[in-house]
């Protein structure tokens, strides 16, 4: 009797989590969704990060980057009902640590990334049963100047106003078309 009961608790539980699992046609909409919230918080961030650059160089953009690349994405996550996070392998501000399971997804796209393979969007279910979209940060020339190489792309002085705000950075020595970190954006309702 216990045996039996047992096996269909395993029964039930093997069910649910079955319907737990994203539908094809709910992975295709948040993969949309996800897309449009991080280039609109891209936009945000970068708009506002090539005018302070124009204006007055890292000296004024690194400083901006300090005090508003956080409340701009939460301000953006607010927007969205979604919590926006950037995030990456080789930090600069220790706040945006990665979890275990975005590590996972930083070491896949940068395997990918190595064998040539094109970077695509994943959305999964995340361990709390919300909807979680990742997708791949790429390095440009513009993000050179503070992500660059030492003494190429990022000049000395530029290295000691960022190393001034970021004394642990490990965001340095990147080269276009390398892997920066990730998006991970995580959807409030739950499915
Ligand atoms: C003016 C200098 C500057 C430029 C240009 C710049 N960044 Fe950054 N970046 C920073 C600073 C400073 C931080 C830390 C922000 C913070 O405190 O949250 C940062 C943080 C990040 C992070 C968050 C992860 C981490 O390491 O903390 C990512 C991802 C990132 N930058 C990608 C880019 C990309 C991609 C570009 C080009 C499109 C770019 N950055 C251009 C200065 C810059």
């Amino acid at each position: 009797m216990k045996k039996n009961i047992f096996l269909l608790l395993m029964a039930i539980l093997a069910l649910s989590s079955c319907s737990k699992s994203l539908s094809k046609k709910e992975v295709e909409q948040y993969t949309i969704k996800g897309k449009d919230i991080a280039m609109a918080t891209q936009k945000k961030l970068g708009g506002t990060l090539v005018e302070k650059m124009k204006n007055g160089g890292v000296r004024e953009a690194v400083p901006f980057c300090n005090t508003k690349a956080i409340p701009l994405t939460k301000e953006m996550s607010e927007k969205f009902n979604v919590t926006i996070k950037r995030t990456s392998h080789r930090l600069r501000n220790p706040d945006n640590k990665p979890t275990d399971e975005e590590v996972l997804i930083i070491d896949e796209f940068s395997k990918k990334l190595k064998s040539k393979k094109a970077l695509m969007p994943v959305v999964e279910l995340d361990k709390e049963g919300k909807p979680h979209f990742y997708a791949p940060i790429i390095i440009k020339k513009k993000c050179l100047a503070c992500h660059g190489e030492l003494s190429v792309d990022v000049t000395q002085v530029s290295d000691s106003i960022i190393e001034s705000y970021y004394p642990k950075d490990l965001a340095t020595g990147f080269k276009e078309g390398d892997l920066r970190g990730i998006w991970s954006i995580t959807f409030n309702e739950s499915e």
